[in-house]
């Protein structure tokens, strides 16, 4: 909302939100989420165009246009649980704009939602109020950490709406907001369905990409070929592209994961069972890769690492965000608790509170189960966490590992001292020289 605020000086747009604490903090100084370069963004707008209120009411009565973005999380209870995605808070949104419009509108649905929500979003609008409205699909391809760029400059915009000449022209005048800043050949529109399945399908073929290049990783292992080289000689051909080829201990954040299921139980749903398990292998493959490392954790260690200290570099689910969600680190942090292992934490933007948060919601952790409070150690430096340490897990690519002093890190821990590298970011002959035992995600065995 705040790049719109920012390319369309001519549109006043108003966040609104329940949570006084949530859009208290968007007024202040400190914002809420850690994104490279939203600050300055926000700031640019904020008190211009760029509005942040609870008063909903309000803003649904003098808007034209509505935005929904609100989240859909994957169902932890009642049908579908585990993989459907709930829309409890779309349909609450909808019941509210109905109820208290007065005026048409049209309603956009940003958030990532299940085939077909905009027909239940439409029936409720309609159900409930005598003005008419149009329901759009715009769903989101930003990636975080790199947010503001993408959005600024992005691939291509979705617009998916009814193929009837009101659905044209509402299509037709989100386009107008977007004409602001993207090509206008880079604005696809569609009808409603396509635009509701492309967002689960994009967010499937780039998961599928990581958890195929993954896969290969444990071959490597094997054979001693190099997952890098493999990545950049296949990678070369145009037909299969560069990117998304980065080996790792496992893709996480919010959309990959819930996007898939939700995918996975829709065919389901239509009795496509082997649509479904096709795509569920995806998931699969990628749980089977955040174990393999912590076993690995394990048995390089000798069979055990029972009050073992292992500094665990990076919690986020990958460089530049603060977002934990579906992180690889905790579920990997998850087995080497249930290994008794002490883990001492550092990342540079998740605070501990934050990390149980994740912990209770992704692996039903709290501080008092397994003695996790204890046994998990938050530090305010790498340094810190390092110390003592039998061992390092780098889980998250940010810059700053790459860039210490690994022989001053190698002094203070405990020997032998090993390093597991979980994203290959590390220098892993220079660490070799300084004495550390090296393990790294699809890399020749180098046995000491
Ligand atoms: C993703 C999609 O990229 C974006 O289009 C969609 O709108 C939301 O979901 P995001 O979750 O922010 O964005 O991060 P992304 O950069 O796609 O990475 C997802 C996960 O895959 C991360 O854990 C990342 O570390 C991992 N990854 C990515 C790899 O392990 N290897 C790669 O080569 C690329």
């Amino acid at each position: 909302m705040a790049v719109i605020a920012s390319k369309a000086p001519h549109v006043k747009v108003t966040v609104v939100d329940i949570s006084e604490a949530q859009i208290g903090a968007w007024n202040s100084q400190d914002l809420p989420i850690y994104e490279p370069g939203l600050d300055e963004m926000v700031f640019s707008v904020r008190g211009k165009n760029l509005f942040f209120s609870t008063d909903i009411d309000a803003a649904i009565a003098e808007a034209d246009m509505i935005f929904i973005s609100v989240n859909t999380p994957t169902k932890t209870s009642g049908i579908g649980a585990g993989r459907a995605a709930n829309i409890k808070n779309c349909e609450l949104c909808a019941r509210k704009i109905a109820e208290v419009a007065t005026s048409d509108k049209i309603v956009v649905e940003k958030s990532t939602v299940p085939v077909r929500t905009a027909e239940s979003v439409r029936r409720v609008l309609v159900s409930a109020s005598t003005h008419n409205f149009q329901v759009l699909s715009n769903p989101e391809f930003l990636a975080e950490g790199t947010a503001i760029a993408d959005l600024i400059d992005p691939s291509r915009v979705l617009i998916g709406g009814e193929q009837t000449p009101a659905g044209l022209a509402a299509i037709d005048a989100l386009v107008s907001i977007y004409a602001n800043w993207v090509p206008r050949e880079q604005i696809i529109t569609t009808n409603l369905w396509s635009s509701e399945i492309s967002k689960l399908v994009a967010n499937a073929f780039l998961a599928q990409r990581v958890s195929s290049i993954n896969s290969i990783t444990a071959l490597c292992e094997q054979t001693d070929a190099d997952i890098d080289e493999i990545s950049r000689a296949i990678g070369s051909d145009p037909r299969i592209g560069a990117k998304f080829l980065k080996a790792s201990v496992g893709y996480g954040g919010s959309c990959f994961q819930k996007d898939i299921l939700n995918l996975v139980y829709i065919c389901d749903t239509f009795g496509l069972k082997e649509v479904a398990n096709y795509w569920h292998q995806v998931v699969l493959m990628n749980d089977y890769q955040k174990s393999r490392f912590a076993r690995k954790i394990v048995s390089s260690m000798f069979n055990t690492i029972t009050g073992k200290r292992i500094a665990i570099f990076g919690f986020a689910f990958k460089k530049d965000t603060g977002d934990t969600r579906e992180s690889a680190a905790c579920y990997v942090m998850k087995e080497l608790l249930d290994e008794r292992a002490q883990m001492a934490v550092y990342d540079p933007k998740v605070q501990r509170a934050q990390m149980f948060e994740e912990f209770r919601y992704s692996c039903g952790i709290t501080e008092e189960t397994n003695d996790a409070g204890k046994l998990i150690q938050t530090c305010g430096s790498a340094m810190e966490a390092a110390r003592g340490a039998h061992a390092i897990a780098l889980m998250t690519e940010w810059d700053e590992f790459a860039s210490y002093d690994y022989q001053a890190v190698y002094d203070v821990m405990s020997k032998p001292a090993f390093i597991f590298d979980g994203r290959n970011i590390l220098p892993h002959d220079k660490l070799r020289a300084i004495g550390f035992e090296v393990y790294a995600i699809g890399k020749p065995n180098v046995s000491k």
